[in-house]
């Protein structure tokens, strides 16, 4: 006897899907009127009764219209709307309906795209997108890379690349990388596991714009020289998680050709800046680079799970990463890296270029590069309002899409500034109106404004920094053992 996967009959299940389709496109097509963040209490989240309940695998099954019920009312409807225009939190994920699309269609046909052979056509799509892509870097005819699930595998990759191309196995003891203190935390782990230590990492510090300083990493490459280490990469931001700040990309890659270096540069969040006609010169030098970390699921609105690995010489990727298993030899082609499964970890992939493709035809790039300018824009104008706002002080001024402040009255300790601004962000937070989280810069705890979602309003900005400012006055109020007014 067999089992059918699917418990309904198809045109209940038919009926159920589109109803849910139906159901999500008409909420999300009026997300920025619901609230930006749902919080789950501590106590909900621990609710004894709901927990048994779901933590049970029935061994009859339920009913589907039941189950996505509670899927969508108990599961989903808690947390962080990263796609919300008033979501200014981390690096927000704005996806756009496109990308879901890409995302349904991609899941819906679940072809396996770890080969050519088995899934011709959607391979190539993603090879000449990644072309297309290394070309918007400038990178060389050589050059290639994967699609991978987002930044930090991105990174990951990357650097195993660097790694085997520049040390021996016996070496990678020695072998040292340098990052700033500005670099994502990303990069520890995947240094981590190539097998470089903590001791292997050389942290520099930034100057006061949040970048790294040259003269620094200059000195510390010959110190580990002098120490008979094997100085192998050096890891620049293209926009810092915290700041949007850019490392001198050109002067950093004449020191890795000067000390024959590997070069890479995470562009996990500023990458997309490339595409951007009145930005990308903020991104000089990045063509220098021998690999580049870009992330789709930030700045170019895709669904989660869609980053990119670029490489200067797509021969480094297959180095790292082929195999040829002899249950896979059927499928091996001549040019290796044509084959996803050689470029990366994965084996069994899905097809994560198709939903950015499917994105960038309906868009086109002007409206990509035309959203992306949005993003400065908004962080310029959240500047000039703060500069309005008595008692802000700016630590990092608008920077790609990211600006930084705090409220600074004069009366408090830096100790109560600190709490005074957590304070303000767990306030918005929980009256759900916008996401607006913490972060430290030169030791103070500031207020962070990440602005890429290409529809926030100048409106979102004002009212946002009306609210901020009008926690500022009940807390300090409170703290000055005031009355907190109704
Ligand atoms: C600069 C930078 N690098 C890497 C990452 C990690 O990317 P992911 O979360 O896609 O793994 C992030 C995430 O915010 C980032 O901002």
């Amino acid at each position: 006897m067999t089992t059918r996967i699917h418990t309904q009959t198809e045109p209940s299940f038919e009926k159920i899907t589109q109803t849910f389709i139906h159901e999500f496109l008409s909420e999300n097509s009026a997300l920025s009127q619901c609230p930006a963040v749902r919080e789950l209490t501590a106590d909900g989240l621990e609710n004894p009764e709901q927990n048994a309940a779901r933590s049970v695998v029935p061994e009859k099954g339920r009913s589907l219209e039941e189950v996505i019920r509670e899927l969508k009312n108990e599961i989903f409807t808690y947390g962080y709307e990263t796609s919300h225009p008033r979501f200014f939190g981390f690096v927000p994920s704005t996806a756009s309906r496109l990308s879901w699309l890409g995302d349904i269609m991609t899941s819906a046909y679940n072809r396996h795209a770890g080969s050519l052979a088995n899934f011709p056509r959607g391979c190539q799509t993603e090879n000449e997108l990644i072309r297309w892509l290394c070309d918007s870097a400038g990178f060389p005819g050589t050059a290639g890379g994967l699609f991978v699930s987002g930044g930090s595998m991105a990174n990951m990759t990357a650097l195993a690349s660097a790694r085997d191309a520049l040390l021996s196995e016996p070496d990678w003891s020695r072998g040292v990388a340098y990052v700033s203190e500005q670099t994502h935390s990303s990069v520890a782990k995947s240094l981590h596991l190539i097998g470089i230590s903590t001791d292997r990492i050389r942290c520099l510090p930034t100057d006061r714009n949040f970048r790294m300083n040259t003269a620094l990493l200059e000195a510390a490459i010959q110190k580990d020289l002098d120490r008979g280490l094997l100085p192998f990469t050096v890891i620049a931001s293209a926009g810092t998680t915290n700041t949007g700040s850019v490392d001198p990309l050109s002067e950093i890659a004449a020191i890795c050709r000067r000390y024959h270096l590997w070069m890479h540069v995470d562009g996990s969040f500023g990458a997309s800046v490339l595409l951007s006609g009145r930005h990308r010169d903020l991104l000089s030098g990045i063509e220098l680079a021998d690999s580049l970390s870009w992330d789709a699921h930030k700045w170019l609105f895709q669904t989660y799970g869609c980053g990119m690995v670029l490489v200067r010489d797509r021969k480094n990727l297959a180095n790292s990463f082929h195999a040829h298993p002899e249950y896979l030899k059927d499928l091996e082609l001549e040019e290796e890296y044509l084959n996803p499964w050689n470029l990366g970890p994965e084996l069994t992939r899905p097809a994560r270029g198709l939903k950015l493709w499917l994105t960038l035809q309906v868009m086109g790039s002007g409206a990509i590069a035309a959203s992306i300018d949005h993003g400065f824009e908004m962080a310029e104008y959240a500047e000039q309002l703060l500069a309005r706002i008595p008692e802000t002080e700016i630590l990092s001024p608008a920077q790609m899409a990211v600006i930084n402040f705090r409220f600074s009255p004069k009366e408090l300790s830096e100790e109560e500034k600190d709490s005074l601004n957590l304070q303000i962000s767990k306030q918005i937070v929980s009256s759900g109106y916008a996401g607006v989280f913490t972060t430290e810069l030169n030791g103070k705890k500031v207020l962070r404004l990440c602005f890429i979602h290409p529809e926030t309003t100048k409106e979102d900005i004002r009212n946002t920094l009306g609210l901020l400012e009008k926690y500022c006055r009940r807390l300090l109020k409170k703290t000055l053992r005031d009355e907190i007014p109704a």
